[in-house]
């Protein structure tokens, strides 16, 4: 598929396969890894403790806003002031592109990894220590440690413990020598918890 062509539940695994796999040479900020094997070092932390498709592909594809680029937006139909990919929006944009495509519990750890990050930082007595330095720098920006308002309104979402766990997972894949499988070998299981269209 080209990247202009519309996106759909057919050929979603595909269109982020292709973005994937050309994230090849941008580091994470502050990171040895790039974005893309940050995500797939998350989903193969998310196997090895067992977790269901669900987590699994919610860790996969957390921060694939930072994957998409201007050249993709006018394909994916999305309003441009979603897509920003700094790292202020990237958790909205990612939330936006698969808003369509997957369950609510995937969506909401997409969108809300950062606030679980501050959730974390703010509840669990040394949880910032948990954090890259990178991770740690960009705390502040993001909010910083939740008030109690935040904490409470935040303990009410529906998925909070997938939004946990993926938050958790997020946080100890940054090994720049971490060995993944590809991508596509995660294409049976996305397609496995993609909603039905319609
Ligand atoms: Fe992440």
């Amino acid at each position: 598929m080209g990247l202009s062509t519309r996106l759909t539940h057919e050929n979603i695994v595909e269109f982020l396969a292709i973005i994937y796999h050309r994230d090849t040479q941008s580091l994470y900020p502050g990171e040895q890894i790039t974005v893309a094997q940050h995500m797939l070092q998350c989903a193969s932390i998310a196997e090895q403790q067992g977790e269901g498709d669900t987590v699994v592909v919610a860790a996969l594809l957390h921060d694939v806003g930072h994957l998409i680029c201007h050249s993709d937006h006018l394909c994916l139909d999305l309003p441009d002031d979603n897509l920003s990919d700094s790292d202020q929006r990237h958790e909205e944009a990612g939330a936006v592109l698969l808003g369509k495509y997957f369950p609510q519990a995937v969506v909401d750890a997409v969108r809300f990894h950062v606030m679980a990050k501050r959730y974390l930082c703010t509840t669990e007595p040394g949880y910032i220590g948990h954090l890259s330095p990178a991770s740690a720098g960009t705390l502040a920006g993001q909010g910083g440690l939740m008030t109690e308002v935040e904490v409470h309104c935040f303990q009410q979402k529906p998925h909070l413990d997938t939004n946990l766990k993926v938050r958790r997972i997020d946080d100890k894949a940054n090994a720049p020598d971490f060995e993944h499988p590809d991508f596509l070998r995660y294409g049976p299981m996305i397609r496995r918890v993609l909603t039905t269209p319609g």
